[in-house]
């Protein structure tokens, strides 16, 4: 019968160890006692941008890369996708299960009542810029809400853990709207509890001089199930800053302006505001050809391509092409899904990106369709974090309740000077000369 366990031989003493095997994985603090002399530190593991490291044990989203598989608490995307709505998977990512009816009714009830900021926090709109990006706004507001409700970081509490969370779920809509209001000139219009989280959202961002807003059923749709394709996607950037900085007891606000950060690079979120300059950049389908080319060349990247775990189509930009037509048919097709669609067609024949198993992730359709709906680049960033604020706490109530976690503290292989001597400024552009 085979053992779950690892043999190891130190070729460098001789020595052999057996260490267990458990999930799939090693603890690499089971190597910390291959050591060469009692005084040596210990066998560490190097991993850069953590490439087979696990940070964690983790029960919310699975994702089998390889065969394209997402699953938030075990249900297949597409199913959800098709069935509910982004409260519900909301509720099921952060509780575990599907809500019954009532539950669903009683979470649908609370998210919306705390979707209202803080006069404070809305009047810090006021002071940005009128072309602040809107990420940034939004990093800037959830920290700032930090100091509306000092009570959070009292962390370790589970009623006021739970209390924050709705609160940052109710007040994130609220929050990316004031932004683009702003950016846009117009006064910030209050949320609206009649109406569903999303349609609650496109009020707060599209309303004018009407009595009562009324969005379009369709448009609603389709942004809603944008945001169940956002909610989670396990161990990647964001979670993982998230993860990080909450791992110092940091209260949520702060955490997730953390995560707001990381999401907004153009590796991971940012990607799909760089897709549409990308697509402005190419200009034409003639030109498609030679930026490809430019593209193997090394010149850049194919942005909205490649994903750390996906070596397969990502399911969630099948169902965002699919959302396409639907949102188009409102709208009008975007003449970009052309281009985009042209431009799959070539990189997925090509040897480059078969070679590298580079497929198009969830950021190169979105950003089409948002841009069809009437949001500018600078915004579709902000649509990625406010669904995804859901994801962001399931991770840090499941860090936060986990006993096997700690403060998150690297190790690093030191390669720098041994100790030396302080150089005296007079002596000391004879060293730096010495140096180089
Ligand atoms: N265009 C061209 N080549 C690419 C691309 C791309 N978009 N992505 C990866 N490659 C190439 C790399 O140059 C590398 O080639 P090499 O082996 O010849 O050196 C190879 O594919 C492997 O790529 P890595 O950078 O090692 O893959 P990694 O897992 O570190 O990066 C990432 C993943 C950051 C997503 C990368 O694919 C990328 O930069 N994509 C473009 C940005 C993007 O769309 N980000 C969104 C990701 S999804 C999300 O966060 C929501």
């Amino acid at each position: 019968m085979a053992e779950d366990t690892l043999s190891i031989t130190d070729n460098r003493t001789g020595i052999s160890y057996t260490v267990p095997v458990k999930n799939g994985a090693i603890r690499a603090m089971d190597l910390r006692q291959i050591k060469t002399a009692p005084d040596d530190f210990g066998l560490m593991t190097y991993d850069p941008a953590f490439m087979n490291t696990a940070s964690c044990e983790s029960r919310i989203t699975f994702i089998d890369g390889d065969r394209g598989i997402l699953l938030y608490r075990g249900y297949p995307i597409d199913q959800l996708a098709e069935n509910c709505s982004f409260l519900e998977v909301s509720y099921l990512v952060l509780h575990g299960e599907l809500p019954t009816e009532a539950q669903l009714n009683a979470w649908v009830q609370q998210v919306m009542s705390h979707t209202m900021v803080h006069e404070n926090v809305r009047k810090l709109f006021e002071t940005f810029n009128y072309d602040a990006h809107p990420m940034g706004m939004l990093a800037s507001s959830l920290a700032a809400m930090a100091t509306i409700y000092p009570e959070s970081r009292n962390v370790l509490n589970a009623e006021v853990r739970r209390l924050q969370i709705l609160r940052l779920i109710g007040k994130v809509p609220t929050l990316g709207a004031y932004g683009y209001r702003h950016k846009h000139g117009l006064p910030s219009v209050p949320p609206d509890p009649d109406l569903s989280y999303t349609e609650n959202f496109m009020n707060m961002l599209w309303k004018r001089t009407e009595a009562k807003y009324k969005p379009n059923a369709v448009l609603a749709r389709a942004l809603d199930v944008l945001f169940i394709l956002h909610a989670d996607h396990e161990q990647n950037c964001s979670a993982n800053a998230m993860r990080s900085v909450a791992s110092s007891q940091a209260d949520p606000y702060a955490s997730s302006a953390g995560a707001v950060t990381a999401l907004w690079g153009p590796l991971h979120g940012g990607a799909n505001e760089e897709v549409l300059k990308m697509l402005d950049e190419i200009g034409s389908m003639s030109n498609i050809p030679a930026y490809v080319q430019k593209v193997k060349s090394g010149e850049c990247k194919l942005m909205g391509f490649g994903h750390r775990v996906y070596k397969n189509y990502d399911p969630r930009a099948r169902i965002i092409k699919r959302i396409a037509s639907e949102v188009f048919e409102v709208t009008g097709r975007n003449p970009k899904l052309d281009m985009a669609m042209e431009l799959e067609k070539i990189a997925l024949e090509d040897e480059y990106f078969v070679k590298r198993k580079l497929y198009p992730n969830v950021d190169f359709y979105s950003g089409i369709i948002y841009q069809a709906m009437g949001f500018s680049p600078d915004i579709f960033t902000v649509l990625f974090a406010i669904p995804r604020m859901t994801g962001w706490l399931a991770q840090w109530q499941e860090l936060i309740t986990d006993p096997a976690q700690k403060i998150a503290r690297p190790r690093q292989l030191f390669l720098g000077y041994g100790r030396r001597e302080f150089v005296p400024m007079e002596q000391r552009g004879a060293s730096a000369a010495a140096g180089g």
